[in-house]
């Protein structure tokens, strides 16, 4: 904060306080203007009448109470503009000390998870639970919490995989991340024979097609796409192209998406949470996005 801006804070907050404390003090000393004891505002409501009496004592003191209290606390904490308190308390301090106590809490556990195989660590209900802690903190904005996914962002709870669901290849699409690129065609292709691949896929996954455009379809799949996709089309996780033959889609199986997959292509790019989760945190959340499928 600059020197005017501190001021300014100090200042308004000076002003304030003393505001306070003035008009505490002038109605305090209010007496009612006829000098009576018993006079009325002239409001009532429901028989009930206002009468024109000062605060309580005891009501004003804690006013003034709440004035000293706010005093002290600028004094020792940070509030005034630039001035940082005498106790010297900071947002960043208190945050540190809270991470240094949660991790003298779970450092045991995450020790204790660390060499335990994957496999088993699913079945630990203690250490699943952990892993969605995480994963619903760190990897839900992208695959949901719930982990389904979302369109360019796969199902991470069932069975099919596009770089394999072995829990090493899990772990190693969590740790080192995963970039899966599909060639755009729009150029080399024509809108025609982009029509009849998109009747091709379509059949591989078992959807009505036309079967002529797919048949022609098929020749082309047979030079262009089998080098990822392979032969059949049931994918190649060295690459992470996809199964065409299951029906379960990255980005939609409508003919309109599968049309814009081919004609733009798709790059679709998992992140490496190395550095953002460490070892310990890694396992564990491999060792809950394994459970979900291997139940
Ligand atoms: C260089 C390897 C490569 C080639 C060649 C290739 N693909 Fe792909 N394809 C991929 C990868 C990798 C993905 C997944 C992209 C991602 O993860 O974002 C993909 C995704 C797709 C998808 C989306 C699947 C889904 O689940 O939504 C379709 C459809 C597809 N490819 C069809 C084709 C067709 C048809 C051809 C031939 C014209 C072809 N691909 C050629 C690698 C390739
Ligand atoms: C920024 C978005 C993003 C975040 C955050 C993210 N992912 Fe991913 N993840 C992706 C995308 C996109 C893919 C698919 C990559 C591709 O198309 O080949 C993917 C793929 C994966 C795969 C491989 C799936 C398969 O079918 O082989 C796993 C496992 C995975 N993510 C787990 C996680 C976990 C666990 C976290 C949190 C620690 C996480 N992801 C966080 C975007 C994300």
């Amino acid at each position: 904060m600059s020197d005017f801006w501190s001021w300014w804070v100090i200042i308004i907050v000076a002003i304030n306080i003393f505001g306070c404390w003035a008009l505490l003090y002038w109605t305090r000393r209010i007496k009612s203007q006829s000098g009576l004891d018993n006079e009325t505002t002239g409001h009532v409501y429901d028989g009930i009448e206002e009468y024109n009496n000062p605060l309580p004592r005891w009501w004003l003191n804690m006013f003034y109470i709440t004035l000293v209290f706010s005093i002290g606390y600028l004094i020792l904490y940070p509030g005034l503009g630039n001035f940082a308190g005498t106790l010297g308390w900071t947002q960043e301090k208190q945050h540190s000390e809270e991470v240094e106590v949660a991790s003298q809490t779970y450092q045991p556990l995450f020790d204790k998870y660390k060499n335990v195989p994957i496999a088993e660590l699913a079945k630990v209900k203690q250490a699943t639970e952990m892993g969605k802690r995480i994963f619903v903190n760190t990897c839900f904005g992208c695959h949901g919490s719930d982990a389904r996914g979302n369109p360019g962002y796969p199902n991470l709870t069932d069975k099919d995989w596009l770089w394999g669901g072995s829990p090493e290849q899990v772990k190693h699409s969590i740790v080192n991340g995963r970039v899966g690129v599909m060639p755009p065609f729009g150029a080399s292709l024509t809108a025609e024979q982009i029509d009849q691949l998109v009747n091709y896929v379509g059949k591989l996954s078992g959807n009505k097609v036309d079967e002529t455009k797919a048949a022609t379809g098929k020749a082309t799949f047979d030079t262009q796409c089998f080098a990822c996709h392979g032969a059949d089309g049931k994918g190649n996780i060295a690459l992470g192209a996809p199964n065409l033959t299951d029906n379960i889609w990255l980005y939609g199986g409508s003919r309109t998406s599968i049309a814009d997959t081919i004609r733009n292509g798709r790059t679709g790019e998992m992140p490496a949470h190395q550095d953002i989760l460490g070892e310990a945190k890694s396992h564990l959340v491999s060792a809950y996005v394994y459970s979900l499928s291997n139940e």
